[in-house]
């Protein structure tokens, strides 16, 4: 039930810390958070693994695959489902599968799977929905606890998508003994309260969706790394909610041609949390601005700059999408609610795209 709320959609954004805290719960073992044994294994053993995702499950997947590499150091592929089904890749000696889909039920991914099965290889369903058919269909399941998600648009399982990736990243790297310097159960507790943090500051979201999108046609969104990642998550919130043509880039990669639709005050969201490229995205703005673009840069505590429009609490820097993609699920429902758009209930969506 949404109870006293408007809308499903601001209510499964409000429950984004309790999600990330009942994650921590329900993977933690002592002072650790883990994954089962047998998970564990199958991981560890694949020489490559193969995310197989579709829309927002698909951008949690790009991020999945940083984690699988930074921190595990396991080789990743991320694809689309639906090209995968007709144009496989060549496959690795040793690839495990891992489908990551909030409702389980995704007929492009599901083909996939039964693909796959049919070739004899093992896969893990990572999904918020327990006994779904990717579920069913899989050899193991990790789940999202995130809670039934109604609204058509997809928030918390997001970022429950995001913390359990992380997770099972970090679980393999303990278990192939590898060495970190960083305690992940302490590390999503700060997200958690970074996220809290986000949900409460709905007014400075609801007047960053006024001043920058209040009559606009289509929007960017920047970012570099793990930004990147995060940028196409934004447009792609931005554009079924409110129906705005939004598109999200490589900081780098902009100049290469889209930089031609930049117009006086055309919309550009550039996030700047990652360290390393924090003076490359600052510079990609600078481009833009010159060319009329009214530039929104949210960036990380003690990273910020003079200008700035948005500055999210400081997490650790693999962490960074759990809280930076928050700020734009809420720009984007704030941008939709002045358009007078039906949030939860998008025009031509479905919750779950059960046809091919
Ligand atoms: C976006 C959205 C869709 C789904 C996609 C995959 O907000 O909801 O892009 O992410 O249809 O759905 P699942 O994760 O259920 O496989």
């Amino acid at each position: 039930e949404k109870g006293t709320y408007p809308h499903y959609m601001l209510k499964e954004m409000d429950e984004q810390p309790t999600v990330i805290r009942k994650i921590i719960q329900a993977y933690e073992q002592g002072e650790d958070v883990t994954i089962d044994a047998d998970i564990l294994n199958a991981i560890a053993e694949a020489d490559r693994l193969y995310i197989i995702a579709a829309g927002t499950s698909y951008h949690a997947g790009l991020i999945g695959k940083q984690y699988f590499e930074k921190i595990a150091k396991i080789p990743v592929e991320v694809h689309i489902s639906s090209e995968f089904g007709y144009n496989m890749p060549l496959l690795s000696e040793k690839p495990l599968f891992i489908f990551i889909s909030q409702s389980g039920e995704t007929a492009d991914s599901r083909q996939v799977l039964v693909k796959i099965k049919e070739l004899g290889y093992k896969a893990l369903t990572v999904t918020n929905v327990p006994g779904s058919t990717l579920s069913r269909e899989a050899d193991y399941t990790l789940l999202l606890h995130a809670g039934p998600e109604i609204a058509v648009a997809s928030t918390k399982a997001y970022v429950a998508q995001v913390a359990v990736l992380a997770v099972a990243a970090y679980a393999v790297a303990k278990q192939k003994g590898i060495t970190l310097d960083f305690d992940l159960k302490q590390e999503l507790a700060i997200v958690a309260n970074g996220i809290q943090a986000m949900v409460d500051s709905k007014d400075v979201m609801e007047q960053i969706a006024e001043d920058f999108l209040k009559i606009a046609r289509n929007a960017f969104f920047i970012g570099r790394n793990m930004d990147f990642c995060v940028s196409l998550e934004g447009a792609l919130k931005l554009k079924e909610i409110s129906y705005i043509q939004a598109e999200g880039f490589a900081g780098g990669e902009l100049k290469h041609g889209t930089i031609a639709l930049i117009e006086e005050g055309t919309p550009v969201f550039a996030l700047a949390t990652q360290k390393d490229v924090a003076l490359n995205i600052r510079g990609n703005v600078k481009e833009v601005v010159a060319r009329g673009a009214n530039a929104c840069i949210i960036a990380m505590e003690g990273m910020e700059e003079e200008g700035d429009r948005l500055v999210i609490p400081r997490v650790h820097e693999l962490l960074t999408p759990l809280v930076s993609v928050v700020p734009l699920q809420l720009i984007s429902y704030y941008a939709a609610l002045h358009r007078r758009c039906d949030v939860d209930k998008p025009r031509n969506l479905a919750k779950s795209v059960t046809v091919e």
